[in-house]
């Protein structure tokens, strides 16, 4: 396929004989076919094709396909055909198949660019067009802008060794391909997702700046138009189809250490003992490739004696191995893994007499399993038990876009062949769900072997959907200021593409971080859903400790600020899972009517209720916060501020700023070394007056999946005109809360409050104005009334 747009394709052209389904029509052209359904209210799919009839293949993507039938009319006239159901619909004209889909007032939400919507050889394309004011985000994985108007973007993985945030041609693609992205106009959001795991390339708005231009190298036109009206709509509604993420375990949301690599025994033993005897709290810790066996798969080197000893010993002192595992499988013919592999006829073809394709990858001459066959996916997970076997926890799948140091393209040749559970296909055809398979496999492996043990995966490489087997990182960023401040953006444009769970390498990965970059990294990154930092092989130490006694103090600060967040974070991971809603979210999820908000992409909310503004400038020592409407706090002076305003906040070294809405219920615990290490069952809710305060309280074991069988306990707490009201506690899990501290924060006096109509002891300090009281749990209603 060109990478440009310069060649026309040959458009849809008239439509004519419609056949009307149920909840579909589909109208032929000389060209080929199209096809609308209804899915649902707000969600049409529209599929073109230049063949006779639609591919069968089913969707790596797609995981729900049964959609409950809905009322939906559909209308053939003289000139157009028109789908419709409560919430908008399609419109097609019959003279040249121009498409228009608007929501249930007439708002038009997206119009085709017929002439720019078609097929040729070795392309097909759609185009829509863009308004003046409309503004796109999501697109998975992204340098660059917030905003993603005016960006090229190639849809094809690749490993690419220090991600720049520059616009650059050869930077087109990344690790993560998904092709979804949600359009913001006048405060109305819509979504489109088009499938396709081949290479795709969107030019929205760059070439021509009024064209929304999308072109794939084969396969159809298979476009899922959301209509939202909320983004939050859009999303919901994006995971329900895709997916939603699983629950990881509880302690993947601590602290976690890594590097490239801690090479021996002693050394990572070492690291764990400073942890511990600095009191920094850390959950995880990673073994990077040396722990290989000369980069063998499943295996641990002569620097690793006794494996599962160390792990066995780590995990007295509250620490979880996870190492890594990476695709290519090293081609000695005494090598069981491998040998195990060939019989199950485990890997990905030649083109060419039907052998193993060979690549090239850290362990020298490798093969590659077909991820994309059940056979393999099982046959992998058993290879992987061995690791379970040795204690590890979880599996880091690295270099599975897939990684191919053997060709400039540096990924399989198009034409391999994989022997799909869907039926054989090239790899040209199928390149971008590559990874993704790789993390089900592990995922579904992890369950084989353990059943009820909640499965930890991470992937580098990913598809829409991905977030079914595993949480994202953003791989290989540097130890520089752009690539801090370009974390942010990444994260929330990951956040709403269905990927709740993400995050990247703290202090960033290549080349020297410095003290002060490493400062303000950990301060932002403690508040992202995955908490982990991480530096390349030859780069000095990176751990929190490595840069002296200030900045160790500073770090670990922030580090237990996360764990004291912790009710509050696994709450928002629960919701990821029960709604598709992201844990780290742009100002537009909760203000998108709001230009500003829309437009702020170097801040972001933690849940709907603390606002962080990170600091992205070397020596900066404040910056403007953009606070959206409501009232907001100061986290750390508690003074008060009006929203919908920029503010100047101030922010020394050792402080980032932090803002709580007025209203705000946060959940807080006790500083833990490790997650679960001491759980007092006291919740501290911190209640910040003015607003309404809702938190939708989760608790479950944190470690097995009978959170999937109803083994969870929800609430609803709510806080207005002070009073404080704890819902009927719903599910089969019991609370492991034992008080709850009331510290309501700003209080103006030592008011009285009333517990269920009693009176209860509550303490005032004048000083930090702040009113403490206890509530005994209960599962049932409790009502506080502060007076
Ligand atoms: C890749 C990964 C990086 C890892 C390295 C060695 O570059 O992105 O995180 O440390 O490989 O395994």
């Amino acid at each position: 396929m060109r990478e440009d747009f310069s060649v026309p394709c040959k458009p849809v052209a008239r439509l004519y004989a419609p056949q009307i389904g149920d909840q579909s029509i589909t109208l032929r052209s000389k060209n080929g076919l199209l096809q609308i359904s209804v899915l649902a209210p707000d969600l049409f799919r529209v599929r073109i094709t230049a063949g006779k009839k639609f591919s069968q293949r089913p969707s790596w993507a797609v995981s729900k396909t049964d959609w409950p039938h809905i009322p939906a009319r559909v209308k053939v006239a003289r000139n157009m055909a028109k789908i419709e159901t409560k919430q908008g619909r399609v419109v097609v004209s019959l003279a040249d198949g121009a498409l228009s889909v608007s929501d249930k007032s007439g708002n038009v939400l997206f119009t085709s660019i017929p002439h720019k919507t078609g097929f040729e050889k070795d392309f097909c394309q759609a185009a829509f067009s863009l308004e003046d004011d409309e503004s796109l985000f999501g697109l998975g994985e992204t340098t660059a802008t917030f905003n993603k108007r005016g960006l090229i973007r190639k849809f094809w993985n690749i490993d690419v060794l220090g991600h720049s945030p520059a616009i650059h041609p050869s930077l087109r693609s990344l690790y993560v391909s998904i092709p979804f992205a949600i359009s913001i106009r006048n405060g109305r959001a819509a979504g489109l997702f088009w499938d396709n795991p081949a290479m795709q390339l969107w030019d929205l708005g760059q070439l021509t700046q009024t064209d929304w231009q999308m072109r794939t190298a084969s396969g159809e036109i298979d476009l899922y138009l959301f209509l939202g009206p909320q983004v939050s709509d859009v999303v919901e509604r994006y995971t329900e189809l895709t997916g939603r993420m699983p629950l990881p375990p509880r302690w993947a949301l601590g602290y976690q250490q890594c590097r490239y690599s801690y090479e021996t025994r002693a050394r990572v033993e070492e690291v764990a003992h400073e942890f511990r005897k600095r009191e920094i709290p850390c959950d995880v810790l990673y073994l990077d490739i040396h722990h290989m066996r000369e980069y063998r798969v499943f295996t641990f080197g002569k620097t690793f004696p006794k494996p599962a000893e160390m792990i066995a010993k780590l995990a007295r002192d509250g620490f979880k191995t996870v190492t890594i595992v990476d695709p290519g499988v090293k081609d000695d013919a005494a090598f069981g893994v491998l040998k195990r592999g060939i019989k199950a006829k485990a890997f990905v073809k030649s083109p060419k007499g039907g052998k193993d394709y060979l690549g090239k990858v850290w362990p020298g001459v490798s093969r590659f399993p077909d991820f994309l066959n059940a056979r393999t996916r099982k046959w992998w997970g058993e290879e992987q038990s061995f690791l379970q076997k040795n204690g590890v926890a979880g599996f880091w799948n690295d270099m599975n876009e897939p990684a191919n140091f053997a060709l400039p393209t540096k990924t399989l040749p198009d034409d391999c062949i994989h022997e799909s559970d869907f039926g054989r296909v090239n790899h040209a055809q199928s390149h971008n769900v590559y990874g993704m398979q790789m993390a089900r496999a592990s995922r579904d492996g992890a369950l084989a072997h353990t059943p009820d043990v909640r499965p930890f995966v991470i992937t580098r490489a990913g598809y829409a959907g991905v977030q079914r087997h595993a949480m994202i990182w953003t791989g290989d960023n540097s130890s520089v200021w752009d690539h801090l401040s370009d974390a942010i953006q990444m994260f929330l444009n990951l956040s709403v593409s269905g990927v709740a769970f993400c995050g990247g390498d703290v202090g960033g990965f290549m080349d020297n971080t410095t003290p002060e970059l490493l400062i303000r990294w950990m301060q932002m990154a403690a508040f992202t859903p995955f908490f982990r930092n991480h530096s390349n092989i030859h780069t000095i130490n990176q751990e929190p400790w490595a840069f002296g006694a200030k900045a160790e103090a500073i770090c670990r600060r922030y580090i237990e600020l996360r764990y004291q967040l912790l009710p509050y974070l696994y709450a928002l991971f629960a919701e990821a899972r029960r709604t598709g809603a992201p844990i780290m979210r742009p100002l537009f999820w909760h203000y998108q009517n709001d230009p500003a908000a829309v437009a702020a992409g170097d801040q972001f909310l933690l849940g709907a209720d603390m606002l962080i503004a990170p600091i992205v400038k070397q020596g900066a020592t404040a910056r403007a916060v953009y606070l959206p409407e409501g009232d907001w706090f100061d986290y750390w002076s508690g003074s008060q501020f009006t929203g919908g305003q920029a503010v100047l906040a101030h922010a020394p070294l050792e402080t980032m700023p932090i803002f709580v809405r007025a209203g705000a219920i946060i959940p807080m615990c006790a500083i833990q070394q490790y997650v679960g290490e001491n759980e007092t069952g006291v919740v501290n809710l911190h209640l910040w007056p003015g607003g309404h305060g809702n938190l939708n309280w989760y608790e479950d074991d944190g470690n097995t999946m009978s959170y999937e069988n109803g083994g969870i306990l929800e609430r609803a707490i709510t806080f207005k005109d002070g009073e404080l009201v704890f819902g009927k506690s719903a599910g089969g899990f019991t609370s492991q809360v034992k008080t709850w501290r009331v510290i309501l924060r700003n209080a103006e006096r030592a008011g009285k409050v009333l517990v269920n109509g009693k009176k209860v002891a509550a303490k005032f300090d004048k000083q930090t104005r702040v009113l403490a009281f206890e509530i005994p749990n209960s599962p049932e209603r409790i009502n506080a009334k502060l007076l």
